[in-house]
């Protein structure tokens, strides 16, 4: 009796503390550095009634240090019960901390191998989105998706939840008999008459990479390594749109190396998927999206290809080196179209992107420390990081240092750089020293100045400048529009989604009505489908409360939840008293249909939690 108070005192006073992060990782209240999980065995159920995934995980544990406490992360999970091996044993929550959750401790002994947790999930579990069949292209069966990243898997799973911690998994998962459950692991592409799926992924992963999804699903193959899921509705569409997956994977190996993980396939989400893509190792997750028809907005699978290297195999070690999977990849992104698509259309996606991280590092202010590439985000939500900085301004900064040292042994660099690292995290100044180390001269050393790219806010003089003679097409027939010559319809015969893009950012922010009336009825872009153009025709609509447009941004607000889209629709909207109020009865509808992700951040722009 005395020792049980004496172990409920100490492991109180363990996790009590606010927010005891790890030393290595300000996100995570796991203490990796003393005990580490090598696998985790993940047994759930799926209850689409009760919108509730229970079971267990079994976790193989490493002690260190001989320490008598393992620490998880836990994020609104009902603990039911801990095992140490097979015999019940002691845990405690500590008070949960904003985005943190609580620090879930199971009392170990220095031999403990394996722990075992029963827990249920709680309605509003963050990593959740259940969909009712509405919200599916079918309309006739329910869906379940799960989003890990930054720090979610720990509203699901009871884990060290940090990205500098990795291991192996398998799963059993028990669904309805009509749907198919699909992982982040070696997949079955057909249907399981029982409803039970196993799952392995017999390479280690850090938690953010835990991934799982059930619905009515079809598979559609490629080839022998890879091919797409997606909703009955939409596997013909998807299998059309992303036919030049086998050749973006031939690209990236032949730029840096195998591809480690087997298969690669890509599973089409319905529209309430909160990002473009997810880079889930093995099965990328997808919006519909981008999903054009005509291919042009494929380089969002470029993108979640390349992590298979850049995030997945050399990983971030914290949400502070965020841009050591993003950045990097962005490069590694804008390489494999390039090989695929030629130089001028890479160009002209990089040019656009560029024009964006400008615009981000204007709106941000050029000494915000947020502009940096080394963030500090302790005691703040990762989410907070995720902006065009680590995606462009990384992507520069490697082809500032593509350029300084010439491609071939930028290559060879990176190539050896992925080696190195495989299967491991990677601090900022790891990178740092890699790079002086095996890559820049001394004359290359002060040629670039790393420590201002990497620590210090805005955008280096040094950038690089991209020039796209497409994209001159566009602001060309931008301004012709604007002083009043004839438009001829031949100017746009063989223009792409990016020339449109581009075409409606070089128009001035005030346009006259009857300027967006012969935009709306002379190049049709009030009944585009293509969620990009569409997106930024109607902020330039809202921009110049062009009315006629309403109708259209009130079906694509409540149709689709991903963030980059109605983020800043509903931004553009809550700058005029009319426009608020517009927004906020189009979010009271769409609300409920959003993933938490998105709900967070117009619940912000809208100010709904205080009105609501
Ligand atoms: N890994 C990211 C998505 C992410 C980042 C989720 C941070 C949660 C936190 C993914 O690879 C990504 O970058 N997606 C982009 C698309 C890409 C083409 C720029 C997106 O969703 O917009
Ligand atoms: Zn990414």
């Amino acid at each position: 009796m005395r020792i049980t108070v004496f172990l409920s005192v100490l492991l109180l006073f363990a996790c009590n503390m606010h927010m005891q992060t790890s030393p290595s990782d300000p996100h995570s209240f796991s203490n990796p550095q003393e005990v580490v999980i090598r696998h985790l065995s993940l047994n759930l159920n799926v209850d689409f009634n009760e919108k509730k995934l229970s079971g267990y995980a079994e976790l193989t544990i490493e002690n260190k240090t001989g320490t008598k406490e393992l620490k998880l992360d836990s994020r609104n999970l009902q603990i039911e019960k801990a095992e140490a091996d097979g015999k019940e044993t002691r845990f405690h929550l500590s008070e949960p901390v904003s985005a943190f959750g609580s620090c879930l401790s199971v009392s170990i002994t220095p031999q403990t191998k394996k722990v075992k947790v029963y827990y249920h999930t709680l309605p509003g579990a963050e990593a959740l989105q259940w969909l009712n069949p509405e919200q599916t292209a079918g309309g006739i069966h329910p869906f379940l998706f799960t989003q890990s990243q930054a720090i979610l898997a720990r509203t699901w799973i009871p884990v060290q939840d940090s990205p500098g911690v990795r291991f192996t998994y398998d799963a059993n998962i028990t669904s309805p008999p009509s749907l198919m459950a699909l992982m982040s692991a070696e997949n079955d592409t057909t249907l399981h008459a029982d409803g039970v799926y196993h799952f392995n992924m017999p390479q280690p992963v850090p938690s953010y990479l835990m991934a799982l999804a059930v619905g009515d699903l079809r598979f559609h193959a490629y080839d022998h390594r890879c091919g797409v899921f997606a909703e009955p509705a939409m596997i013909d569409n998807a299998a059309y749109e992303f036919a030049d997956m086998p050749a973006m994977i031939d690209s990236a190996s032949l730029l840096y190396g195998d591809y480690r993980w087997g298969r690669y396939d890509v599973l089409v989400l319905p529209p309430s998927f909160p990002f473009g893509g997810m880079e889930n190792p093995r099965l990328t997750f997808a919006t519909p999206t981008v999903i054009a028809g005509d291919r042009s907005l494929t380089s969002l699978i470029a993108h979640e290809l390349a992590h298979s290297w850049s995030g997945n195999l050399v990983t971030n070690a914290t949400w502070n080196d965020f841009w050591l999977n993003e950045g990097f990849t962005t490069y590694f992104e804008m390489r494999i179209m390039e090989k695929i698509y030629g130089k001028p259309y890479a160009d002209m996606l990089s040019k656009i992107s560029l024009e964006e991280l400008k615009h981000t590092i204007e709106d941000m202010g050029d000494t915000n420390p947020d502009t940096r590439l080394f963030l500090d985000l302790k005691g703040r939500n990762p989410d907070d990081g995720v902006t065009d900085i680590a995606y462009e301004k990384g992507r520069m900064f490697l082809t500032l240092l593509e350029q300084t040292v010439g491609r071939m042994r930028w290559d060879v660099f990176l190539k050896n750089y992925f080696n190195e690292y495989a299967f491991k995290s990677v601090t900022t100044a790891q990178f740092e020293k890699y790079l002086n180390d095996h890559l820049l001269t001394d004359d290359e050393k002060k040629k670039v100045i790393v420590a201002q790219w990497i620590y210090r806010p805005g955008l280096p003089d040094d950038c690089p400048e991209i020039v796209s003679d497409e994209l001159l097409k566009a602001e060309t027939a931008a301004n012709d529009f604007v002083s009043g010559k004839e438009v001829n319809h031949e100017t746009f015969k063989g223009w792409t989604t990016h020339h449109f893009l581009h075409y409606m950012r070089s128009l001035p922010e005030k346009l006259s009505l009857s300027q967006l009336y012969f935009l709306d009825k002379n190049l049709g872009f009030n009944a585009v489908q293509n969620a990009e153009i569409r997106c930024q025709w109607l902020q330039l609509c809202i921009k110049n409360d062009y009315r006629p447009a309403y109708g259209n941004l009130e079906n694509f607000l409540t149709a689709v939840g991903r963030r980059k889209f109605v983020r800043p629709l509903y931004k553009q909207l809550a700058a005029t008293p009319a426009g608020k109020e517009f927004a906020l009865k189009v979010y009271e509808t769409a609300r409920p249909g959003y993933h938490s992700v998105t709900r967070k951040s117009i619940d912000e722009i809208l100010g709904w939690e205080q009105t609501h």
